[in-house]
Parts: structure tokens; C-alpha cells; sequence
């Protein structure tokens, strides 16, 4: 095992998650890899790509038939129905509420 100690400035979870048809709604079908590829576009055009991690997980557990539900961490915030034309806002949103560490 090793163990790297590497903190972010912000750790975004975007649920991927896929159910079948006849199950309880999920994201994948509602957009969430549109959200997971702008939320990565958004931070690359803001030269963040290694500052801030964006990573497609399963189920959060605020699952919904519209959009797609995206996690914030250290802030610990969920936010629910985020769609692709989203990104550019939430990122700028995330982002004020944790501002860069002074070098
Ligand atoms: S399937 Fe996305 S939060 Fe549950």
C-alpha cells in the first residue's frame, strides 16, 4: 500500500451511475457524462485540470429523473438536475467558495 498525501482544491464527484429502465432514475441516462466532460472542459480552460479533480463515481444517492447530481468536496454540498450547460457556472461557484492556497 502507499499512501500519497495530495489535497485538491476542490474533489468534484459526478454520478455516472445506470439503472436499468424499469428501476429507480439515474444519471447516466439524464446527461451526467455531458456534465462529467464540461465540468473537465471547464476546469481545463481554466488551467485547473491538476488542482482541481473531477472524477465519475456511482450513485450518490440523490438520485432524479432530470440531470445529473455532482458533489463538491471539502465543501461536502451536493447539488441536483446539473446539466451540461451548467459546468461553466457550478465550476465558478465551487470555485469562489474555495479560493487558491497562497503559494
Ligand atoms: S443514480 Fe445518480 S445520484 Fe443516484
Amino acid at each position: 500500500m502507499e499512501t500519497l498525501d495530495y489535497r485538491p482544491r476542490l474533489h468534484v464527484l459526478v454520478c455516472t451511475n445506470e439503472r436499468p429502465p424499469d428501476d429507480l432514475p439515474s444519471c447516466a441516462p439524464n446527461g451526467a457524462r455531458e456534465v462529467l466532460d464540461a465540468l473537465r472542459a471547464a476546469a481545463r480552460r481554466r488551467g485547473l485540470r491538476v488542482e482541481v479533480q473531477i472524477t465519475p463515481t456511482g450513485c450518490l444517492g440523490w438520485c432524479h429523473a432530470e440531470g445529473t447530481t455532482v458533489a463538491a468536496w471539502p465543501a461536502g454540498r451536493f447539488h441536483r438536475h446539473v446539466r451540461p450547460t451548467d459546468a461553466e457556472a457550478l465550476l465558478d461557484h465551487l470555485l469562489a467558495e474555495r479560493p487558491a492556497r497562497p503559494t
